[in-house]
């Protein structure tokens, strides 16, 4: 089954071409990958999926709904969050807050039961700190829980960005470029990371990135995109087997 399907999807800006006709699947419970050079139009695609840019022609079906140009907050709760190219976080809240504040999205407690402390919302508030805590722990960023945000090193920065989105209880998770600026080390880490935190949630990911290791090492279906269209889809095998793709983009990129 797949999870979601984008059918004919296009976005244009002007005269410029973002995305063209792109038809893809992403399996139910898969990592998969989209890949391709600079400016290929891979942002743009998390940017439709999400509802961040409305969609200039076809579909996005997320669990057989159609999800197109829905607003963004329903796009979120109907199970599909995301980290950030460039990364976006309360710089000056400590690590915790930053979760915290990310936990409460799912509160379901009024002003009036908070300003009144009621056992319904403290019995809720205690729930959101223990998941605050837990996703800290899972993430391997609980010894630094009290520091400002911004003075993580970046590669946690990036984890940080991952415990938020994971913080809203997503399904289906999309990570744009999370080993960016990473050295290999840590980027073996995070795929390590990524592979566990797909089992203990249940969820299904969609990452773009340019580390080929980190890709090849982890996805089991990758498209790839160049000016906006569909280059080629398959298993890591295929794609790096694939001329079309070794032309436009492997060969360039090592
Ligand atoms: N809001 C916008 N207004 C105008 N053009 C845009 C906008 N967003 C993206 N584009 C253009 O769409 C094209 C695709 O951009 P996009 O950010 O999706 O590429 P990308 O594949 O994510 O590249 P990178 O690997 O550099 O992050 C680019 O030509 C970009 O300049
Ligand atoms: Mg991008």
């Amino acid at each position: 089954m797949n999870i979601l399907e984008l059918k004919n999807l296009t976005k244009t800006f002007g005269g410029l071409t973002a995305v063209g006709n792109v038809d893809f699947e992403v399996p139910k419970d898969s990592i998969s990958g989209l890949i391709g050079p600079n400016g290929a139009g891979k942002t743009t695609i998390f940017n439709l999926i999400t509802g961040v840019y409305k969609v200039t022609g076809g579909k996005i079906i997320f669990k057989g709904q159609d999800i197109t140009n829905m607003e963004p907050y329903k796009i979120a709760e109907s199970g599909i969050t995301r980290t950030f190219q460039n990364i976006r976080l309360f710089k000056k809240l400590t690590v915790y807050e930053n979760v915290l504040t990310a936990c409460h999205a799912n509160a379901n407690y009024n002003l009036l039961e908070s300003v009144l402390r009621t056992p319904k919302c403290r019995k809720q508030e205690k729930e959101l700190k223990e998941k605050a805590d837990n996703l800290l722990e899972i993430m391997g960023l609980h010894d630094r829980k009290d520091m400002i945000a911004n003075n993580l090193p970046y590669g946690l920065q990036r984890r940080l960005e991952i415990a938020r989105a994971l913080a809203l209880n997503p399904e289906l998770l999309l990570l744009d470029e999370p080993a960016a600026g990473m050295n290999p080390d840590e980027t073996v880490q995070l795929m390590a990371l990524i592979a566990d935190i797909r089992e203990k949630f249940n969820l299904t990911v969609l990452i773009i990135d340019h580390h080929m290791d980190l890709i090849m090492g982890i996805c089991e279906k990758i498209m790839v995109l160049n000016f906006g269209c569909k280059l080629a889809e398959g298993t890591p095998q295929e794609i790096q087997n694939n001329p079309k793709v070794i032309e436009a983009y492997l060969g360039v990129e090592g």
